[in-house]
Formats: structure tokens, sequence, C-alpha cells
């Protein structure tokens, strides 16, 4: 066996059927694209296969279907001139080989049927561009025109052609070599790089549902930072998320400076990655700091501060969820309660109290624990002992919260005596009496005045019924 057949990539015995559909049909076919590349990576075997026919990939998957038991349905995107079928857990995707150009202003290409180099010309980059041969003759063979192993090896993501072309073909792309670079941690060649920076404008054109596609990819990666950086160097970031790029830079005003928000931003990304692999709560951190850049003042007493960023913040997650086509749902709603609480805890930490710990975790509720994550991940401080003292202080909070959670159930609040109960015992008409005495019942608990009984509430209830000159009904 030849050391580029790759036999092994192919033991499903879904693809000796789809071998032998070929066959009949008289025409070759290829698995290519992301399978070709996550099996030389040892990535595991990814469920999602594209096979490219030299010939109709339409009437590849029919004849496929057909040869497989129970014969699976097969879906057609006509539009496409794809069609999709799952079998043995798999999904293929077939498509018949193009050669194709899209045009300055849209996306919408000009299809021509081409060859296998053809199509592999069209691909984006070189370790997306690999394929195996599902030919009866060359079966396993790995067919890599521009040498996309090597680039495999060396951890490269280069364009099979003159990058202005690839990327011009579909600016998405650009994107797209940032999330594999990211996800793999490899490097864009320089010439690709340069023309991302060249071409960054292009972007534009792109629908932002694609756009936030490769970014949850991103930010799901292991170093999301990773990508974030080159999307500030090849200017990008401003086309995507300028509340991110106006975070860079570090003032100085009588020598006094602030933080870069932007750097540190990131460090606070890549700290939460190793904690967290929920992509929201990763947002979240991605997007805390973002109302500093707005609320930015000096004075000469306070020096640099940022007053109500957390506020002005969270308004601004409500601006850029929609402008990007992002869920206005209850996702939307959690990246904004981080981080308009992000500076909570810090605050307390300091000076551990009940009643400040009950607070917190009324407030936060159910995400008092992704709450403290994202302020564990806030701390960026290169000091050693500082970088201790403020994840003790953290520990503190944390143990606090247990222990208030244990006697005082407040995560899940509810009131221990109901609207209905006030109004019974003083034979009230809705009125705002009710709100009152609910409210301060509330704040007893929070404060720590009386424990969240039944009981003890009651007793509260009656006391501050009188205080209001209310006449308990007796029955
Ligand atoms: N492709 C391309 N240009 C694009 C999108 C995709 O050339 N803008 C090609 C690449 O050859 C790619 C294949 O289509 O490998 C499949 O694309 P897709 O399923 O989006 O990505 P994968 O490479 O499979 O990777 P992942 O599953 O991680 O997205």
């Amino acid at each position: 066996m030849a050391n580029n057949t790759y036999i092994n990539a192919l033991k499903n015995p879904v693809f000796k059927t789809v071998s032998k559909a070929a066959s009949q049909l008289n025409l070759e076919c290829y698995v290519i694209g992301g399978y070709v590349r996550d099996y030389i990576l040892n990535r595991g075997n990814s469920k999602d296969i594209d096979i490219v026919a030299v010939g109709n990939g339409i009437e590849l998957a029919k004849k496929v279907s057909y040869l497989l038991p129970g014969k699976p349905k097969v879906s057609v995107f006509k539009n496409y001139g794809t069609a999709m079928l799952k079998a043995n857990q798999i999904e293929l995707e077939f498509v018949g080989a193009r050669k194709e150009s899209y045009q300055e202003d849209s996306r919408n290409p000009t299809v021509e049927e081409g060859t296998l180099e053809d199509d592999q010309n069209r691909r984006d980059f070189t370790i997306n561009a690999m394929a195996f041969s599902l030919n009866e003759t060359n079966f396993g063979e790995l067919i890599d025109p521009f040498n996309g192993i090597e680039d495999l090896k060396n951890k490269i993501i280069r364009t099979p052609l003159n990058p202005d072309i690839t990327f011009s073909d579909d600016p998405l792309r650009m994107l797209r070599a940032i999330r594999f670079a990211t996800q793999l941690q490899f490097k864009i060649e320089d010439k690709s790089f340069q023309s991302i920076t060249k071409n960054a404008e292009r972007i534009k054109i792109i629908s932002a549902e694609r756009i936030v596609d490769e970014l949850h990819k991103i930010l799901a990666s292991a170093k999301p930072s990773i990508g974030f950086t080159i999307l500030n160097k090849t200017n990008l970031l401003p086309f995507i998320l300028p509340e991110l790029s106006d975070l860079k830079g570090v003032d100085e005003i009588k020598g006094q400076r602030h933080k870069d928000n932007f750097w540190h931003t990131l460090e606070v990304v890549d700290n939460i990655a190793k904690t967290t692999d929920n992509l929201w709560l990763r947002w979240a951190a991605l997007l805390h700091d973002i109302g500093k850049a707005p609320t930015k003042k000096f004075d000469k007493k306070n020096g640099w501060t940022f007053h109500g960023h957390e506020f002005v913040g969270s308004k601004m997650v409500y601006k850029l969820f929609k402008r990007l086509k992002m869920p206005l749902n209850e996702k939307m709603k959690f990246v904004q309660k981080m981080v308009y609480m992000s500076s909570r805890p810090i605050v307390i930490a300091s000076d551990v109290t009940d009643s400040a710990v009950r607070r917190l975790v009324f407030d936060a509720g159910e995400n008092i624990d992704d709450l403290m994550t994202l302020c564990e991940a806030d701390i960026t401080t290169k000091n050693p002992t500082k970088f201790k003292k403020y994840h003790d202080n953290f520990k503190k909070v944390r143990e606090k919260i247990v222990e208030v959670e244990e006697r005082d159930h407040i995560r899940n609040f509810q009131p221990p005596i109901s609207g209905e109960e006030i109004i019974k015992t003083f034979n009230l008409k809705p009125s705002r009496e009710i709100g009152i005495i609910k409210d301060a019942i509330k704040e007893a608990i929070l404060e720590g005045t009386i424990p969240n009984e039944y009981e003890d509430a009651k007793l509260f209830m009656l006391q501050k019924g009188k205080e209001l000159g209310l006449k308990v009904i007796d029955k």
C-alpha cells in the first residue's frame, strides 16, 4: 500500500457503497474537505462528510440511497446542486465538481461543471482541498495538489490560489482562516495574512449569521485570544466588533494611565476558556468591559474612572446582539446580566458580610456560580501577591455563598409570606401597603434582621402592619 493511501479513513461500509454507485454511474467521486483534514490531524472522525462527484452529485446521492439497506431519504437542494443523506451514523453531502467564480459585488457564483482539480482550486485552504479517492482503481488514495499535508504538518493556513482571488470569491474565508488558526493553533501564511488585511472591508457583504457562526467557533476554542488578536491585526475587528476595538489603547494624563482594556479582555476570555465551556459565559467575558469606552473619564481627584460602565455595557450588549442578528432571548439576557453584575462580587470581596452576600445571591439568582467564574477570570494582575489575594477573597465569597445558601435559601428566593396572606391578615383591598410590607420582609431577610423562615416573617409582618396603622382581622 502506498503511504499516501488512507483506507482506514474509509472503513465505514457506506464509503464502499458510494464507490459502487459511482462506478455504476461511470463517474469519479472523492471525499473532500474537513473530513480529510480532521482524519489526518487525528481530530476524531467527523460525522459530516463532503463528497464531490465529477458529474451529477444529486444523481450519485440517489444511486447511493438505492444501494443502501433501507434506502435512506435523499434531501435535494436544487438551488445549490447538492443532495444529502444519512446512513450508518454519518451525514453525506454530495455535490458536483465545480468551476466557479464569484462576482465582485455579490456572493452569487456563476457555476460551471468542472474537474476534481477545478473543484480543489476553488476551495478555501490547502488543508481543506485534500481529497480521498472513492474510485475502485485507487480507493483511499490522497489527492493533494497543493501539498496541504505539508501545511498540516507545519501548521499553516494558506489559500490554494492567489489569496486575493480566494478571499474575494468568498470574503467569509478571511474569517474562516482566522477561525482555523484559532481552533488548530496554526499560523496564517504571510501572503494570505496580508491579503486579509488588504481586503478586510469586503467582510461587509457577508451576512451577520455567517459571521457569528465563525465568532462562536473562535470563542469556543481553547485559546480564543488567538483569533481576536488576528482580527485586530488584520483590521477586521472594527467591521465586526467595533465595541471591542474601541477598548484599545492606554491614555495618560498627568502621569496617570489606565490599563488597555482590549488586551485585558482577551486575557479574561482565555482565562474563562479554561474553566467553562458555556459559550454565552464566554461571550459575557468578551463583552464585560465594553461599557468602558463610552464611560471613560479623567479628573484630578479620582484619576481615570469608568462610572456606570456595567450598566452602559449591558445596554450595548442588546445593540450588539441585534446588529449581529444574534438571539434576543434569554441567552442575550444572561449575557446582559453578567455584564451588568460583573463588578458586584469584586466590590464585596474585600469585606465579605453575610448581608452583602445574600443580596448578591438574590440578584444573581441561579447565575451566581457563572458570575463568580467570570469575576475570577477577570483577575489578570501580574503581581503574584495581588493575584493570590484576589483569588483568596473570591474563595471567601464562594464559601460564604454556600453558607448563606444552606441557611437562607436565597438563590431562588420565594417570599415566605405571600401577598395573599398580607391581604387576609389585615383585610386589605389592593393597595400600596401590600407592596410596602412585602418589600420590608424581603429587605429584612436580605439584611439578616430575620431568618428566611415563615414564623419569623409572620411576626415581622404583624409588626410592620402595626407601624403602618393596620389592624389584624381575627377569624
Ligand atoms: N469551503 C470553502 N469555502 C467556504 C466554506 C467551505 O472552500 N467558505 C470548503 C472547504 O473545502 C471546506 C468544505 O468546503 O473544507 C466544507 O466546509 P464546512 O463544512 O463549512 O467546513 P469544514 O472544513 O468541514 O470544517 P468545520 O466542520 O470545522 O466547519
